[in-house]
């Protein structure tokens, strides 16, 4: 099995996973992979695969399995995982957690560990509420926590930055509902493999990303940069 970092969140809806993903990929080198990003892609092509899609997410429930699989496997075809990969939104499901370990396993890859993100859900509510986005690059904006230069506009770019539909206080409780329904299996999966490592997420980012590099550094991973 190669020695690469593999990293999978559990978490609820917008508690800083994108977010914490950007900052691990730059400090450990590794590719990052966003189920939620990649459906996203999607629905942009508007084909009626992806107004299936669009449906699903706007009403905040769960994309079927076969094609989150086929999505994944298709980034892996095109991703260098001797890099290692952090898999954000997924696995959402048992069958993706078994899916996921199937797909690694056939690389002979493996995952280093489950980082279980706990945040309260008022700051939950604040998180979604205020997230801005560049959906182009998918830069990640809030509009108290981490404001652009100048309002709705992306800093790199010039371009207008967007409120994604279904981060809205409806679509977020269909979303917490699906959540809080799947997310006990998923944790007892990771347990059972002794992957399980526990974040406080409702500190801002940077302690977030401390406490992340630091649990992460009593397995023996250590920051490329
Ligand atoms: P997805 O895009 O994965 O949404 P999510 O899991 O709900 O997560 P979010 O993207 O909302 O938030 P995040 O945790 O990345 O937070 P972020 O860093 O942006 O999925 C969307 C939908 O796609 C799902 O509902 C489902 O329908 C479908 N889907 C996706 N994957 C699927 C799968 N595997 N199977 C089936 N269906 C799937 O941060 C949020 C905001 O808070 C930002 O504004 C940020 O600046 C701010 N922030 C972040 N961290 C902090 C902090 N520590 N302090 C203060 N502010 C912070």
């Amino acid at each position: 099995m190669g020695d690469s970092l593999f990293l999978t969140f559990i978490g609820p809806p917008s508690c800083g996973k994108g977010t914490q993903s950007e900052l691990l990929k730059r400090t450990y080198n590794v590719n990052h992979m966003s189920t939620g990003d990649l459906l996203r892609e999607v629905i942009r092509k508007k084909t009626q695969k992806g107004k299936e899609i669009q449906k699903i997410i706007s009403k905040g429930g769960l994309v079927p399995d076969r094609i989150i699989m086929d999505l994944l496997e298709e980034k892996l075809k095109v991703t260098n995982l001797q890099a290692g990969a952090l898999f954000d939104g997924f696995p959402r499901t048992i069958d993706q957690a078994v899916g996921l370990d199937h797909v690694l396993g056939g690389r002979q890859r493996r995952l280093t560990a489950a980082l279980n993100f706990e945040v309260d859900f008022h700051e939950i509510i604040k998180r979604v509420t205020g997230r801005r986005i560049h959906p182009a690059s998918g830069r990640i904006y809030h509009t108290t926590y981490k404001p652009p230069k100048t309002p709705g506009i992306d800093d790199i770019t010039g371009e207008p930055l967007i409120q994604r539909k279904d981060d809205t206080l409806e679509v977020l409780q269909q979303r917490m509902e699906v959540f809080n329904k799947t997310v006990s299996p998923i944790k007892e999966f990771y347990k059972a493999h002794n992957l399980i490592i526990n974040i406080n997420a409702n500190k801002s980012p940077d302690l977030v990303f401390e406490e992340i590099t630091e649990k992460l550094a009593t397995l023996g991973i250590t920051k490329t940069f």
